[in-house]
Protein backbone atom coordinates (compact mmCIF):
# COMPACT_ATOMS: atom_id res chain seq x y z
CA UNK A 1 0.00 0.00 0.00
CA UNK A 2 2.33 2.26 1.00
CA UNK A 3 4.73 1.10 -1.71
CA UNK A 4 1.95 2.25 -4.17
CA UNK A 5 1.31 5.51 -2.80
CA UNK A 6 4.86 6.34 -2.94
CA UNK A 7 5.20 5.83 -6.27
CA UNK A 8 1.86 8.00 -6.90
CA UNK A 9 3.90 10.45 -4.98
CA UNK A 10 7.05 10.02 -7.36
CA UNK A 11 4.75 9.94 -10.10
CA UNK A 12 3.05 13.31 -8.91
CA UNK A 13 6.56 14.85 -8.44
CA UNK A 14 7.64 13.72 -12.14
CA UNK A 15 4.57 15.43 -13.77
CA UNK A 16 5.14 18.84 -12.10
CA UNK A 17 8.57 18.85 -12.50
CA UNK A 18 7.87 18.32 -16.53
CA UNK A 19 5.51 21.20 -16.36
CA UNK A 20 7.92 23.32 -15.05
CA UNK A 21 10.72 22.32 -16.95
CA UNK A 22 8.77 23.10 -20.07
CA UNK A 23 7.07 25.91 -18.77
CA UNK A 24 10.80 27.27 -18.24
CA UNK A 25 11.92 26.11 -21.59
CA UNK A 26 9.04 27.66 -23.35
CA UNK A 27 9.33 31.34 -21.30
CA UNK A 28 13.28 31.23 -21.73
CA UNK A 29 13.02 30.95 -25.22
CA UNK A 30 9.81 33.72 -25.68
CA UNK A 31 11.42 35.94 -23.32
CA UNK A 32 15.35 37.68 -22.35
CA UNK A 33 15.47 36.88 -18.91
CA UNK A 34 14.48 33.18 -18.53
CA UNK A 35 15.16 32.99 -14.67
CA UNK A 36 12.52 34.93 -13.94
CA UNK A 37 10.03 34.06 -15.46
CA UNK A 38 10.89 30.62 -14.36
CA UNK A 39 10.51 32.13 -10.64
CA UNK A 40 7.39 34.16 -11.48
CA UNK A 41 5.54 31.10 -13.27
CA UNK A 42 7.27 28.26 -10.65
CA UNK A 43 5.15 30.85 -7.98
CA UNK A 44 1.98 31.35 -9.89
CA UNK A 45 1.70 27.43 -10.52
CA UNK A 46 1.82 26.80 -6.59
CA UNK A 47 -0.04 29.87 -5.99
CA UNK A 48 -3.25 28.64 -8.31
CA UNK A 49 -2.56 25.27 -6.36
CA UNK A 50 -2.65 26.39 -2.87
CA UNK A 51 -3.90 29.87 -2.81
CA UNK A 52 -6.93 31.13 -0.53
CA UNK A 53 -5.76 35.02 -0.18
CA UNK A 54 -7.67 37.74 -1.80
CA UNK A 55 -5.77 37.14 -4.94
CA UNK A 56 -3.76 34.79 -6.89
CA UNK A 57 -0.90 36.27 -6.57
CA UNK A 58 2.12 35.68 -3.96
CA UNK A 59 1.13 39.01 -2.48
CA UNK A 60 -1.68 41.12 -2.63
CA UNK A 61 -2.13 44.54 -2.35
CA UNK A 62 -5.55 44.36 -1.04
CA UNK A 63 -4.48 42.83 1.94
CA UNK A 64 -5.23 45.50 3.72
CA UNK A 65 -5.72 43.56 7.29
CA UNK A 66 -2.31 43.24 7.51
CA UNK A 67 -1.18 47.17 8.10
CA UNK A 68 -3.07 49.48 9.83
CA UNK A 69 -1.48 52.76 8.25
CA UNK A 70 -2.47 51.02 4.85
CA UNK A 71 -5.82 49.45 5.98
CA UNK A 72 -6.84 53.29 7.32
CA UNK A 73 -6.32 54.51 3.84
CA UNK A 74 -7.35 52.17 1.36
CA UNK A 75 -10.81 52.04 0.40
CA UNK A 76 -11.63 49.46 -2.52
CA UNK A 77 -15.17 50.44 -3.25
CA UNK A 78 -14.23 53.36 -4.47
CA UNK A 79 -14.34 53.60 -8.62
CA UNK A 80 -11.01 54.53 -9.93
CA UNK A 81 -12.94 54.74 -13.39
CA UNK A 82 -15.76 56.80 -14.72
CA UNK A 83 -19.03 55.40 -16.08
CA UNK A 84 -22.37 56.80 -16.18
CA UNK A 85 -23.20 55.85 -13.32
CA UNK A 86 -20.95 56.66 -11.09
CA UNK A 87 -20.33 59.94 -12.82
CA UNK A 88 -23.40 61.58 -10.58
CA UNK A 89 -20.70 63.95 -7.99
CA UNK A 90 -21.48 64.68 -4.51
CA UNK A 91 -22.15 68.98 -3.86
CA UNK A 92 -18.65 68.81 -2.03
CA UNK A 93 -16.56 67.04 -4.84
CA UNK A 94 -18.02 68.54 -7.68
CA UNK A 95 -16.77 72.14 -5.86
CA UNK A 96 -13.42 70.86 -4.70
CA UNK A 97 -13.09 69.47 -8.70
CA UNK A 98 -14.37 72.51 -10.40
CA UNK A 99 -12.11 74.64 -7.83
CA UNK A 100 -8.92 72.75 -9.18
CA UNK A 101 -8.39 75.24 -12.21
CA UNK A 102 -11.15 77.50 -11.57
CA UNK A 103 -13.06 77.25 -14.70
CA UNK A 104 -14.46 80.39 -15.41
CA UNK A 105 -17.85 79.53 -17.49
CA UNK A 106 -17.90 75.07 -17.43
CA UNK A 107 -20.25 73.90 -19.67
CA UNK A 108 -23.55 71.45 -18.01
CA UNK A 109 -21.69 68.47 -16.08
CA UNK A 110 -24.20 65.84 -16.41
CA UNK A 111 -24.94 66.91 -20.26
CA UNK A 112 -21.27 67.04 -20.88
CA UNK A 113 -20.96 63.66 -19.23
CA UNK A 114 -24.11 62.10 -21.51
CA UNK A 115 -22.50 63.12 -24.58
CA UNK A 116 -19.41 62.00 -23.54
CA UNK A 117 -20.70 58.31 -22.93
CA UNK A 118 -22.14 58.23 -26.39
CA UNK A 119 -18.73 58.73 -27.74
CA UNK A 120 -16.65 56.40 -25.47
CA UNK A 121 -17.62 52.77 -23.99
CA UNK A 122 -19.47 52.85 -20.34
CA UNK A 123 -18.13 50.16 -18.48
CA UNK A 124 -17.25 49.28 -15.33
CA UNK A 125 -13.47 47.83 -15.75
CA UNK A 126 -11.20 46.05 -13.80
CA UNK A 127 -13.32 45.50 -10.51
CA UNK A 128 -12.91 42.14 -10.74
CA UNK A 129 -10.52 41.40 -7.83
CA UNK A 130 -10.68 37.72 -6.08
CA UNK A 131 -8.85 34.90 -5.64
CA UNK A 132 -8.26 33.39 -9.12
CA UNK A 133 -6.66 36.73 -10.35
CA UNK A 134 -3.39 37.95 -10.19
CA UNK A 135 -2.99 41.01 -12.29
CA UNK A 136 0.73 42.04 -12.21
CA UNK A 137 1.57 46.04 -13.33
CA UNK A 138 4.23 47.76 -14.12
CA UNK A 139 4.00 51.65 -13.05
CA UNK A 140 6.32 53.83 -15.19
CA UNK A 141 7.61 57.07 -14.19
CA UNK A 142 9.57 59.75 -16.05
CA UNK A 143 12.38 59.48 -14.33
CA UNK A 144 15.57 60.17 -15.37
CA UNK A 145 17.12 57.23 -12.93
CA UNK A 146 15.69 55.03 -15.84
CA UNK A 147 18.71 55.67 -18.32
CA UNK A 148 20.39 52.98 -18.22
CA UNK A 149 18.62 50.92 -15.83
CA UNK A 150 17.90 48.08 -18.45
CA UNK A 151 14.10 47.62 -17.08
CA UNK A 152 12.72 47.08 -20.46
CA UNK A 153 12.14 43.11 -20.14
CA UNK A 154 10.88 43.46 -16.56
CA UNK A 155 8.57 46.25 -17.66
CA UNK A 156 7.18 44.48 -20.66
CA UNK A 157 6.17 40.85 -18.68
CA UNK A 158 3.93 42.63 -17.02
CA UNK A 159 0.04 42.35 -17.37
CA UNK A 160 -0.34 46.03 -17.20
CA UNK A 161 1.92 48.62 -17.77
CA UNK A 162 1.06 52.20 -17.26
CA UNK A 163 2.70 55.29 -18.54
CA UNK A 164 2.04 59.07 -18.39
CA UNK A 165 2.10 62.18 -19.85
CA UNK A 166 4.86 62.92 -22.47
CA UNK A 167 6.44 59.62 -21.89
CA UNK A 168 8.39 58.06 -25.42
CA UNK A 169 9.17 54.24 -25.45
CA UNK A 170 10.69 54.33 -29.21
CA UNK A 171 14.55 54.45 -28.46
CA UNK A 172 14.03 53.55 -25.03
CA UNK A 173 13.10 50.19 -25.45
CA UNK A 174 16.09 48.16 -23.51
CA UNK A 175 15.29 50.46 -20.16
CA UNK A 176 11.49 51.65 -20.24
CA UNK A 177 10.02 48.88 -22.40
CA UNK A 178 8.16 48.51 -25.32
CA UNK A 179 4.82 47.82 -24.53
CA UNK A 180 2.08 50.44 -22.89
CA UNK A 181 -1.26 48.67 -22.04
CA UNK A 182 -2.61 52.26 -20.29
CA UNK A 183 -1.13 55.75 -20.91
CA UNK A 184 -2.26 58.08 -18.33
CA UNK A 185 -2.71 62.11 -19.36
CA UNK A 186 -4.64 65.90 -19.21
CA UNK A 187 -5.48 67.55 -22.27
CA UNK A 188 -2.30 69.73 -21.92
CA UNK A 189 -0.05 66.97 -21.83
CA UNK A 190 -1.42 64.89 -24.59
CA UNK A 191 -0.01 62.55 -27.12
CA UNK A 192 -0.69 60.08 -29.98
CA UNK A 193 -1.08 56.57 -28.78
CA UNK A 194 -1.55 53.28 -30.80
CA UNK A 195 -4.46 51.65 -31.22
CA UNK A 196 -3.93 48.97 -28.48
CA UNK A 197 -3.49 51.47 -25.51
CA UNK A 198 -5.92 52.59 -23.59
CA UNK A 199 -5.76 56.72 -23.13
CA UNK A 200 -7.12 57.00 -19.57
CA UNK A 201 -7.76 60.97 -19.30
CA UNK A 202 -7.01 62.69 -16.11
CA UNK A 203 -10.40 65.90 -16.10
CA UNK A 204 -9.88 68.86 -13.92
CA UNK A 205 -12.43 70.63 -15.29
CA UNK A 206 -15.35 70.12 -17.26
CA UNK A 207 -13.71 71.61 -20.54
CA UNK A 208 -11.35 68.20 -20.40
CA UNK A 209 -14.38 65.92 -20.88
CA UNK A 210 -15.45 68.23 -23.68
CA UNK A 211 -11.95 68.52 -25.20
CA UNK A 212 -11.38 64.54 -25.10
CA UNK A 213 -14.87 64.18 -26.92
CA UNK A 214 -13.79 66.81 -29.60
CA UNK A 215 -10.24 65.81 -29.97
CA UNK A 216 -11.99 62.34 -30.74
CA UNK A 217 -14.37 63.83 -32.99
CA UNK A 218 -14.98 66.89 -34.16
CA UNK A 219 -11.65 68.31 -33.51
CA UNK A 220 -13.41 72.11 -32.59
CA UNK A 221 -11.32 72.26 -29.24
CA UNK A 222 -8.24 74.04 -29.45
CA UNK A 223 -7.43 75.82 -26.72
CA UNK A 224 -8.03 75.26 -22.51
CA UNK A 225 -5.75 77.76 -20.64
CA UNK A 226 -3.02 76.89 -22.97
CA UNK A 227 -3.25 75.59 -26.91
CA UNK A 228 -3.78 71.78 -26.99
CA UNK A 229 -3.64 69.18 -29.31
CA UNK A 230 -7.15 69.21 -31.24
CA UNK A 231 -7.07 65.80 -32.54
CA UNK A 232 -5.52 63.02 -30.73
CA UNK A 233 -5.02 59.56 -32.12
CA UNK A 234 -6.22 56.65 -30.09
CA UNK A 235 -8.76 54.32 -30.35
CA UNK A 236 -12.03 55.66 -28.73
CA UNK A 237 -12.92 52.36 -27.62
CA UNK A 238 -10.14 51.90 -25.37
CA UNK A 239 -10.55 55.52 -23.87
CA UNK A 240 -11.25 55.71 -19.70
CA UNK A 241 -11.72 58.77 -17.42
CA UNK A 242 -10.20 58.90 -14.39
CA UNK A 243 -13.09 59.48 -11.83
CA UNK A 244 -12.88 62.83 -10.12
CA UNK A 245 -14.09 61.33 -6.71
CA UNK A 246 -11.41 59.05 -7.30
CA UNK A 247 -9.30 61.92 -7.53
CA UNK A 248 -10.51 63.09 -4.16
CA UNK A 249 -10.22 59.96 -2.32
CA UNK A 250 -6.35 59.73 -3.44
CA UNK A 251 -6.32 63.70 -2.48
CA UNK A 252 -7.37 63.33 1.08
CA UNK A 253 -6.67 59.98 2.35
CA UNK A 254 -3.69 59.21 0.86
CA UNK A 255 -1.91 62.84 0.60
CA UNK A 256 -4.03 64.15 3.21
CA UNK A 257 -4.75 67.23 1.65
CA UNK A 258 -0.80 67.98 0.98
CA UNK A 259 -0.21 69.91 -2.03
CA UNK A 260 -2.70 71.49 -4.61
CA UNK A 261 -3.58 68.38 -6.37
CA UNK A 262 -1.70 64.98 -6.76
CA UNK A 263 0.85 64.62 -9.78
CA UNK A 264 -0.19 62.11 -12.22
CA UNK A 265 2.43 59.69 -11.35
CA UNK A 266 1.09 59.77 -8.07
CA UNK A 267 -2.47 59.60 -9.44
CA UNK A 268 -1.09 56.85 -11.55
CA UNK A 269 0.18 55.01 -8.71
CA UNK A 270 -2.95 54.67 -6.88
CA UNK A 271 -4.81 53.10 -10.18
CA UNK A 272 -2.57 50.57 -10.17
CA UNK A 273 -2.67 50.32 -6.66
CA UNK A 274 -6.64 49.48 -6.81
CA UNK A 275 -6.93 47.62 -10.07
CA UNK A 276 -4.05 45.33 -9.26
CA UNK A 277 -3.01 43.21 -7.63
CA UNK A 278 0.68 43.69 -7.61
CA UNK A 279 2.41 46.83 -8.40
CA UNK A 280 5.99 47.83 -9.63
CA UNK A 281 7.35 50.96 -9.83
CA UNK A 282 9.84 52.45 -12.41
CA UNK A 283 11.21 55.91 -12.90
CA UNK A 284 9.76 57.58 -9.68
CA UNK A 285 11.85 60.01 -7.71
CA UNK A 286 15.75 61.79 -8.67
CA UNK A 287 18.43 59.41 -10.09
CA UNK A 288 21.66 58.77 -8.56
CA UNK A 289 22.92 62.33 -8.46
CA UNK A 290 20.21 63.79 -6.87
CA UNK A 291 18.71 65.46 -10.32
CA UNK A 292 15.40 65.33 -11.36
CA UNK A 293 14.84 65.36 -15.00
CA UNK A 294 12.72 62.85 -17.73
CA UNK A 295 14.43 60.02 -18.85
CA UNK A 296 14.30 61.55 -22.63
CA UNK A 297 15.84 64.85 -21.47
CA UNK A 298 19.29 65.74 -20.60
CA UNK A 299 20.41 66.92 -17.11
CA UNK A 300 20.55 70.35 -17.72
CA UNK A 301 16.48 70.40 -16.75
CA UNK A 302 16.85 68.94 -13.12
CA UNK A 303 14.73 70.64 -10.71
CA UNK A 304 12.06 70.83 -13.80
CA UNK A 305 9.35 68.91 -12.73
CA UNK A 306 10.17 68.62 -8.84
CA UNK A 307 8.45 71.90 -7.18
CA UNK A 308 5.79 72.67 -10.13
CA UNK A 309 3.73 74.54 -7.01
CA UNK A 310 1.16 72.45 -7.45
CA UNK A 311 1.81 68.80 -6.00
CA UNK A 312 4.00 68.43 -2.64
CA UNK A 313 6.67 66.09 -4.60
CA UNK A 314 7.95 65.13 -1.23
CA UNK A 315 5.08 64.11 0.82
CA UNK A 316 4.38 61.92 -2.51
CA UNK A 317 7.54 60.48 -2.41
CA UNK A 318 6.89 59.41 1.06
CA UNK A 319 3.87 57.72 0.63
CA UNK A 320 5.37 56.04 -2.44
CA UNK A 321 8.12 54.63 0.05
CA UNK A 322 5.96 53.74 2.79
CA UNK A 323 4.20 51.81 0.01
CA UNK A 324 7.32 50.12 -1.01
CA UNK A 325 8.15 49.61 2.92
CA UNK A 326 4.81 47.68 3.75
CA UNK A 327 5.27 45.76 0.26
CA UNK A 328 2.72 47.28 -0.54
CA UNK A 329 4.30 47.99 -4.21
CA UNK A 330 8.07 46.83 -5.69
CA UNK A 331 10.29 49.53 -5.96
CA UNK A 332 12.91 49.98 -8.83
CA UNK A 333 15.05 52.81 -8.07
CA UNK A 334 17.09 52.69 -11.46
CA UNK A 335 20.75 54.78 -11.59
C1 LIG B 1 -15.28 53.70 1.11
O1 LIG B 1 -15.89 54.25 -0.02
C2 LIG B 1 -17.29 54.05 -0.07
C3 LIG B 1 -17.78 54.50 -1.43
O2 LIG B 1 -17.37 55.80 -1.72
C4 LIG B 1 -17.93 54.79 1.08
O3 LIG B 1 -19.33 54.62 1.06
C5 LIG B 1 -17.36 54.25 2.40
O4 LIG B 1 -17.84 54.99 3.47
C6 LIG B 1 -15.83 54.30 2.38
N1 LIG B 1 -15.32 53.59 3.51
C7 LIG B 1 -14.51 54.13 4.40
C8 LIG B 1 -14.05 53.25 5.50
O5 LIG B 1 -14.14 55.30 4.32
C1 LIG C 1 -27.76 70.44 -16.40
O1 LIG C 1 -28.55 69.72 -17.30
C2 LIG C 1 -29.47 68.84 -16.67
C3 LIG C 1 -30.10 67.96 -17.77
O2 LIG C 1 -30.31 68.67 -18.95
C4 LIG C 1 -30.47 69.66 -15.90
O3 LIG C 1 -31.43 68.81 -15.29
C5 LIG C 1 -29.73 70.46 -14.86
O4 LIG C 1 -30.60 71.30 -14.17
C6 LIG C 1 -28.61 71.28 -15.48
N1 LIG C 1 -27.79 71.83 -14.42
C7 LIG C 1 -27.46 73.11 -14.35
C8 LIG C 1 -26.60 73.51 -13.19
O5 LIG C 1 -27.83 73.92 -15.17
C1 LIG D 1 -8.30 49.90 -33.80
O1 LIG D 1 -9.10 49.00 -33.02
C2 LIG D 1 -10.50 49.03 -33.32
C3 LIG D 1 -11.20 48.04 -32.42
O2 LIG D 1 -10.94 48.31 -31.06
C4 LIG D 1 -10.73 48.71 -34.78
O3 LIG D 1 -12.11 48.84 -35.06
C5 LIG D 1 -9.93 49.65 -35.65
O4 LIG D 1 -10.07 49.27 -37.00
C6 LIG D 1 -8.46 49.62 -35.28
N1 LIG D 1 -7.74 50.61 -36.04
C7 LIG D 1 -6.54 50.35 -36.57
C8 LIG D 1 -5.92 51.50 -37.30
O5 LIG D 1 -5.98 49.30 -36.46
C1 LIG E 1 7.49 59.57 5.89
O1 LIG E 1 7.16 60.63 6.76
C2 LIG E 1 6.91 60.20 8.07
C3 LIG E 1 6.37 61.39 8.85
O2 LIG E 1 6.64 62.59 8.25
C4 LIG E 1 8.20 59.68 8.67
O3 LIG E 1 7.99 59.29 10.01
C5 LIG E 1 8.59 58.48 7.86
O4 LIG E 1 9.84 57.99 8.31
C6 LIG E 1 8.70 58.82 6.40
N1 LIG E 1 8.85 57.56 5.70
C7 LIG E 1 9.72 57.37 4.77
C8 LIG E 1 9.76 55.99 4.19
O5 LIG E 1 10.46 58.25 4.36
Amino acid sequence: MTFIEDRRKIRTLALLFCVVTFTTFLFSYTFRDPSLYFFKYAFRLSDNLFSKGPCACRRCVAEAEDDPWFAERFNQSVHPLMTRENSVLSDETFKWWQWLQSERQPANFTEVVEELFRVIPDEVLYMDAGPKRCRTCAVVGNSGNLKGARYGGLIDSCDVIIRMNQAPTTGFEEDVGARTTHHVMYPESAMDLDNTTSLVLIPFKTLDLQWIISALTTGTIKHTYTPVMSRIKANKDKVLIYNPTFFKYTYESWLEGHGRYPSTGFLSLMLAVHICDEVTVFGFGADQNGNWHHYWEDNSLAGAFRHTGVHDGDREYNVTLQLADKHKIQMFRGR
